[in-house]
């Protein structure tokens, strides 16, 4: 038995969570962490509206009884979804867990809290933790500078930022951002937390709605292999180095706007990259976990591996190191 207080907060079997993934985050994926015994997460928004939600997450309880959540990523972007419809999508659905991300998630914590639902934010600085915590969110998923996708603009990595939100939050802290195995799990424990969310690693797995060249490339690729993007526009992204990232890169960086990237960064282009099995199409989120990740395992094989392997380094490595 390997119990943390995560396990009990959210009534799985595991301290294990897969975040919310443009495009990836589906029924398929959902359902096989759920059936795992971890904590996988639907991504609202890759349902292009409330109503395709509502039949996503019937669809994920058709192939799961066990408890899953739903991503609500809130980006402030010039045409901003109907997130208020998503949300009301999730709540009508029964889904009790949500994992908020993005901004900050006050205008829609009430009205969880209110359903019975328990909210997990994931942010990149303790500060927004702290908010968070204030708000009345049951955890916090915190997001180290190794991470994919957004990781913020304050750079930390996860071997301080872990440990130093846990000293500020009284609510479990859900270590993320470059793990991919139970070494990570071990550490991220003895760092304080309760538990790891991974994104990475999820979408190199079998079972992700992603076409296989590009779980390929994740295993071919190394921890150099990733762009910031958009870090002079203060609205960072870590994402797969490839000659698109690396000319929006570039152009950003002799001076250019978002206009001039605009039509190299469409969302269009990073879901035909997982749809075509091309890297090179457009943009897609990956993080520097991709240099510890060796295969292409199904999701049982990951959690129970991750699972035995904490074991057996808590049992046999790290004891040994006690008399
Ligand atoms: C392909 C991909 C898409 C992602 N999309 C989202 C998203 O829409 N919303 C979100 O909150 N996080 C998103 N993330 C971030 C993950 O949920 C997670 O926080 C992150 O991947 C953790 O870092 P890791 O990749 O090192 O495990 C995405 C990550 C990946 C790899």
């Amino acid at each position: 038995m390997f119990r943390t207080q995560f396990c009990d907060l959210f009534g799985v079997d595991y301290p294990i969570v897969q975040g919310g993934m443009q495009w990836v985050g589906r029924a398929e994926l959902v359902s096989a962490v759920a059936n795992a015994g971890a904590l996988g997460f639907l991504t609202a928004l890759t349902q292009p509206t409330p109503e395709e939600l509502a039949k996503e997450i019937q669809r994920c309880k058709d192939m799961t009884d066990k408890p899953f959540g739903v991503n609500l990523t809130i980006l402030p972007t010039i045409t901003p979804p109907p997130y208020a419809e998503y949300r009301q999508a999730i709540i009508e659905s029964g889904v009790k867990i949500v994992e908020t991300a993005g901004s900050n998630p006050k205008e829609h914590i009430p009205h969880f809290k209110e359903a019975g639902i328990k909210v997990i934010h994931k942010c990149t600085s303790v500060r927004h933790a702290v908010k968070a915590q204030e708000l009345g969110v049951d955890a916090i998923s915190i997001d180290g500078f190794e991470c994919a996708g957004h990781p913020g603009e304050d750079d930390i990595p996860g071997l301080v930022l872990i440990p130093a939100a846990v000293d500020k939050v009284e609510v479990p802290v859900v270590a993320s951002g470059g793990f991919a195995d139970g070494r990570g799990l071990v550490a991220a424990l003895a760092l304080g937390a309760s538990g790891i969310n991974m994104g990475t690693r999820f979408l190199c797995t079998a079972e992700a709605p992603v076409h296989q060249r590009i779980k390929e490339q994740i295993v071919a690729a190394s921890e150099l292999d990733t762009e910031l993007i958009f870090r002079p526009l203060r609205n960072t992204a870590r994402v797969a180095s490839n000659p698109v990232s690396r000319k929006v890169v570039q152009i950003l960086a002799e001076g250019g706007e978002f206009a001039d990237v605009r039509e190299l960064v469409a969302g269009s282009r990073g879901r035909k990259v997982f749809e075509e099995g091309d890297p090179d199409l457009g943009i897609w989120s990956v993080g520097l976990a991709q240099g510890i990740i060796h295969d292409i395992p199904t999701v049982e094989e990951l959690v129970s591996r991750i699972m035995r392997e904490a074991e057996e380094t808590i049992q046999q490595r790290l004891s040994g190191f006690v008399s």
